[in-house]
C-alpha cells in the first residue's frame, strides 16, 4: 500500500493520490521563520504555491523545493499604467524561472481595512491589460483577478470584463477563475458552480478557503469533505487551503489552521500535505 493513503469519512473510504490540484498559500511569516520548512518537507503532496508576490520565496527555490511558483500582482499603485509586475515576470522568464500560470489582485472587491486590495473594476482593467494580457503570448496560463466569496463577487468581474473589453475591443483574456470561500461545505459548492455558471470557458482555482471561525469538529468535517470534492471535481484544476500558520495568529479562527500554537503539524495540516493525522488539535501546544 502507498505510504500516502489516509482514511477519510467512511462514504469515501481510503484516499492515496498525491492531489496535484494541492498547492500553499504561503502567508508571509516573520515571528517563526522556521515554520517555512514545514511546506516543503520532502514527500508532501503540494506541488505548487503562492505568496501573494511576484516573486517566488527565496528559500523555496531549486533544488530546496520543486513546488512550482505561481506569482500575484497583489494590487496596483497610483499609475494604472505601471507595468512593474509584466517586466518582473518577463525578467524570470528569461533567467529560466518555472513561471507558467499569473494570478491577478487579491480580493479587489474589499476595503483595504478589510485586507483587499480595493480596485475599482475600471482601474483593475487598465492594470490587468498592462501586464497580464501580453503575457499570454509566452504561454502563460492567466488568473481573472480573485474577488473574495462575498455576493458582489461575481458582479465586480462582469464590470471588470466590461471594461476590459472596451479597452482591447475584444474580449479580455484568461484561462482561470480564482475563487474563495470561508463559509459551510454547501455554500462552497454553490459557490463553485455559480462561478462555472459564469464563466463557462474558464478553467477553477480555490486559491483560498477553509470553514473560518468554526468548532474544531465542523472545521475538519469540512476539511475532509472539500478535499474529496476539490480532488475529484472535473472543472477545478487547482486548490489551496487557507492555513498555513499558528493557531495563535490566524485571522480565520483558532481551529482552521495547519499549525498549533508551538508549530507542530494539526491533523487537517498533516493531512493536507498527504500525511496521516498527528493526533494534534490547533489550540494545543
Ligand atoms: C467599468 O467599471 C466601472 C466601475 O469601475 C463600472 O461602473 C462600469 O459600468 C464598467 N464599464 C463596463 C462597460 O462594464
Ligand atoms: C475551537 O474549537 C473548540 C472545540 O470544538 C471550541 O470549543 C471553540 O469554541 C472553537 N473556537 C472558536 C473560536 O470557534
Amino acid at each position: 500500500m502507498p505510504s500516502r493513503c489516509w482514511t477519510t469519512l467512511a462514504v469515501f473510504g481510503t484516499l492515496c493520490a498525491a492531489s496535484p490540484k494541492r498547492g500553499l498559500v504561503y502567508v508571509p511569516n516573520e515571528a517563526w521563520p522556521q515554520d517555512d520548512a514545514i511546506w516543503i518537507q520532502h514527500n508532501s503532496v503540494l506541488t505548487w504555491y503562492y505568496t501573494y508576490g511576484r516573486e517566488p520565496h527565496a528559500a523555496y527555490n531549486p533544488p530546496a523545493s520543486d513546488l512550482e511558483f505561481v506569482p500575484m500582482m497583489w494590487g496596483m499603485g497610483d499609475d494604472p499604467d505601471d507595468t512593474g509586475f509584466l517586466n518582473s515576470i518577463n525578467s524570470q522568464l528569461d533567467a529560466g524561472v518555472n513561471i507558467r500560470h499569473v494570478l491577478a489582485f487579491n480580493e479587489p472587491d474589499m476595503r483595504w481595512d478589510w485586507g483587499g486590495s480595493d480596485l475599482t473594476p475600471a482601474k483593475a482593467a487598465r492594470g490587468y491589460v498592462a501586464n497580464f494580457v501580453p503575457l499570454r503570448s509566452r504561454g502563460i496560463k492567466l488568473g481573472l483577478p480573485s474577488v473574495s466569496g462575498a455576493g458582489w463577487g461575481i458582479q465586480w468581474l462582469r464590470e471588470f470584463e466590461g471594461n476590459c473589453t472596451q479597452l482591447l475591443n475584444r474580449k479580455c483574456e484568461y484561462d482561470f477563475v480564482p475563487v474563495h470561500w470561508y463559509d459551510n461545505f454547501g455554500g462552497f459548492m454553490s459557490h463553485i458552480d455559480e462561478a462555472i455558471a459564469e464563466f463557462p470557458d474558464a478553467r477553477i482555482w480555490v486559491t483560498e478557503y477553509a470553514f473560518a471561525h468554526q468548532n474544531l469538529e465542523a472545521t475538519k468535517e469540512f476539511y475532509r469533505l472539500s478535499a474529496e470534492y476539490l480532488d475529484n471535481h472535473p472543472k477545478i484544476d487547482r486548490y489551496g487551503y487557507f492555513g498555513s500558520f499558528r493557531s495563535q495568529v490566524s485571522n480565520v479562527g483558532p481551529n482552521a489552521t495547519f499549525l498549533n500554537n508551538g508549530g507542530l503539524l494539526t491533523n487537517i495540516g498533516s493531512l493536507y500535505l498527504g500525511f496521516g493525522e498527528t493526533g494534534l488539535d490547533p489550540i494545543s501546544g
